[in-house]
């Protein structure tokens, strides 16, 4: 097998080039590779110094994941990184793309850095549960200060050359079309100088930084291992000389890898690039141009959608029924994206090139020349059906129509149309233009390229999307009405929407059940009737608690929206009770796990085995990414598997669920849900 690892000859300079696509992770064969390389410059007396850069997009982009967990090939990464660091001759890292990770730890073991100056570099270790194990957490404090090591390490973030060369990150930025060039140019200008050695330089303590650095992201951080050993990494940098460091930075590396945080974490970062991939349809299938976008709906969600679209660059007509409706909507856009820019996360005139792709409209016709139609109103099969045959006789050919219902069946509003190929269901989360996930519902008839299509477009406008049968709810949601289903009969049977939320937040989840009803809207669904109070629901909307909008809902509000527990919802709750003569009994944390959490796995298998869902990882994805499930637990699918199927099962008969067959059938042979 070639390596992929070549070097050639500029005089005295050797340049050593990676070429192991698509993103250059360091490999067995590459830290082999590079090993051989850098041992080859330091034997031979003719070369001077050395460079090391990538071929294809980016820089190394950490170490090869897919080696996790797997016996560790020699050279291991961080025994490579202190080589390269030992060299007697200058080594440069001639960085573009991406330098993540372990490519980051083989930057710093460099020891001068160029970069071009769209390059970044970070430490994305954190997000996997895990922290730079070659030395990264040892040279970057020593190099760039401990408020920055912290930053990068514990966030993940990745940051700019030219912040990083402001920090001391690197040395000095190169032309983005000369890197190579102007690397060997500073190799020479570099010789005969003292080599300067990450490891032996002196990271200053600055306890303030790490206090306000940990105050400043306790909510961020809740739950999660990783970011407290990163913290303690860095810490200890500025504490010991650079060899014991390493040695703590490896044992805590360890032990956040053989623990189930790192393992979730991994399992959501092949899922999120599984979750694109469509059983199938081949990869390279021609997908319809979309260039103009139209969103029927000026309301919450078309104008979240609607965003989407604007911040990428494509240009978007909204309609509206009604002028005041029109108005307000395009207005809350534009505030949407001030609010944006005074936090100075898009530039003044970002805010005005976005709205300058808007085209607000009254008449539908408008968008007949619109390449993708997306009906935004508001739940009604009848309004949507409407919706739909008018789109079907003003859209151009091939034009694709999308429905974002989050409920209702995709085929029977397809069934209006004379082209149900063209149509599909696009369920944004709300805020929409904020929530990263994207339910594609593929209809029965459905085209292939149309599917295809969407799903390539959803990365366009940075959403992970997954695709989705046509089923109620759709995956989310009809995982979700279990949940919310038992979580009303525990109120009926002695439980406080107090205790069942903290279960959930106690979980890792953003908010409970009753917080998520009292966000969404406690009427949402209500028959309107005052006088008609059927259920604790009913007794609540004919009271106008409606939820946080008016400030009353399963929780008492005030008026900076802080929840409190409600006496007036306690008496309701007591009054069901006694009226429908529910036996009362003690309500246990381990109760609600098994009755609110495990019959979502239920559901789950239902999905997968009706084959909603293209795999259980994809479920996985979903509530991830659009119901905020504690990405260290790895989705509902990922935590049966950890929590054990056959206690899944067990809870589900303790409480006379009736047990999904795919689920039962799993857990007799002992198997998983995901790999
Ligand atoms: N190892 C193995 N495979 C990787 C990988 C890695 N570090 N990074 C990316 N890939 C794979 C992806 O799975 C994907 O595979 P697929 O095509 O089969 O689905 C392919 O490379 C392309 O990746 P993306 O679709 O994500 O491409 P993008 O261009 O959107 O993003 C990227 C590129 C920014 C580099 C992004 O892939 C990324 O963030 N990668 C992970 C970086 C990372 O976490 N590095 C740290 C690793 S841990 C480490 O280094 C430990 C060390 O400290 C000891």
């Amino acid at each position: 097998m070639t390596s992929p690892i070549t070097t050639h000859r500029d005089g005295n300079v050797l340049v050593i080039v990676s070429n192991n696509p698509p993103v250059n992770a360091l490999g067995a064969a590459v830290r082999q590779g590079l090993e051989a390389a850098v041992k080859q410059g330091v034997e031979d007396d003719s070369i001077h110094a050395m460079v090391i850069r990538c071929d294809g997009r980016t820089f190394f982009a950490g170490a090869d994941i897919t080696e996790f967990g797997k016996p560790m090939q020699e050279p291991a990464l961080p025994t490579l990184v202190d080589m390269i660091e030992a060299a007697d001759k200058p080594v440069i890292a001639a960085i573009h793309g991406t330098a993540l990770g372990g490519g980051c730890e083989v930057a710093l073991g460099c020891h001068y850095r160029i970069a071009v100056s769209s390059a970044k570099l970070g430490f994305p270790e954190v997000k996997l549960g895990l922290l730079p194990g070659a030395g990264g957490t040892q040279r970057a404090p020593r190099l760039a200060g401990v408020a920055l090591a912290l930053e990068m390490c514990a966030k993940g973030d990745p940051i700019p050359a030219k912040k990083a060369l402001d920090a001391g990150l690197i040395d000095t930025l190169a032309g983005e079309d000369s890197l190579e060039a102007d690397a060997i140019k500073f190799a020479r200008d570099c010789l005969h100088k003292p080599l300067p050695r990450a490891s032996q330089k002196t990271a200053k303590p600055d306890p303030e930084a790490v206090e306000a650095f940990k105050k400043a992201n306790a909510r961020r951080f809740r739950g999660f291992d990783a970011p407290a050993a990163n913290i303690a990494c860095v810490v200890k940098a500025t504490e010991v000389p650079y060899e014991e460091g390493v040695q703590f930075e490896r044992a805590e590396f360890m032990k956040l890898m053989m623990g189930v945080q790192s393992a979730a974490q991994r399992h959501i970062f092949f899922a999120e690039r599984k979750a694109q991939k469509i059983d199938g349809i081949a990869d390279d299938i021609k997908l319809r141009d979309v260039k103009k976008v139209g969103v029927i709906g000026a309301g919450t969600m078309g104008g979240g959608i609607s965003m989407n679209f604007l911040s990428a660059g494509i240009p978007v007509t909204i309609v509206e029924m009604q002028q005041e409706a029109l108005d307000r909507g395009t207005g809350v856009i534009r505030k949407n994206y001030e609010a944006t820019a005074a936090k100075g996360r898009i530039k003044p005139e970002q805010v005005e090139s976005a709205m300058g792709l808007l085209t607000p409209t009254l008449k539908l016709d408008d968008l007949a020349d619109c390449d993708l139609i997306i009906e935004a109103v508001y739940e009604n099969m009848d309004v949507k059906k409407d919706i739909f045959t008018k789109l079907d006789a003003l859209a151009k050919p091939g034009a694709i129509l999308a429905s974002n219902t989050s409920y209702l069946d995709i085929n029977e509003i397809a069934s209006v149309t004379k082209r149900p190929e063209d149509v599909l269901g696009m369920h944004f989360f709300s805020p929409a233009n904020v929530m990263k996930l994207l339910e594609v519902v593929r209809g029965d008839k459905t085209a292939d390229d149309v599917l295809a299509t969407v799903m390539a477009l959803a990365k366009k406008i940075r959403k992970v999307a997954v695709v989705a049968g046509v089923c109620h709810g759709f995956i989310g949601n009809r995982m979700l009405m279990p949940r919310q289903v038992e979580a009303m009969k525990l109120l009926m049977e002695g439980a406080t929407p107090e205790q069942i939320d903290k279960v959930h937040v106690d979980f890792g989840m953003p908010m409970g059940p009753f917080q998520m009803s009292d966000l969404a809207g406690v009427d949402i669904g209500w028959h309107r009737d005052p006088t008609r109070i059927e259920s604790i629901r009913d007794a609540l909307a004919a009271e106008k608690r409606w939820g946080q909008k008016t400030k009353a809902g399963f929780y008492d509000y005030d008026d900076k929206r802080n929840p409190s527990p409600s006496p007036r919802v306690a008496e309701i709750i007591e009054d069901f009770r006694k009226k429908t003569g529910t036996p009362q009994h003690e309500v246990t944390t381990e109760e609600i796990v098994e009755r609110t959490l495990y019959p979502m796995v239920n559901e789950g298998a239902l999905i997968l085995a009706e084959g909603k869902a293209q795999r259980a990882s994809d479920i996985d994805v979903v509530w991830i990414y659009g119901y905020g499930w504690p990405v260290y637990r790895g989705g509902p699918m990922f935590w049966a598997d950890t929590e054990g199927l056959k206690k899944i099962v067990g809870g589900l008969e303790k409480h006379d669920f009736k047990v999904a067959p795919l689920l039962r059938e799993k857990a007799d042979k002992g198997e998983r849900f995901t790999s």
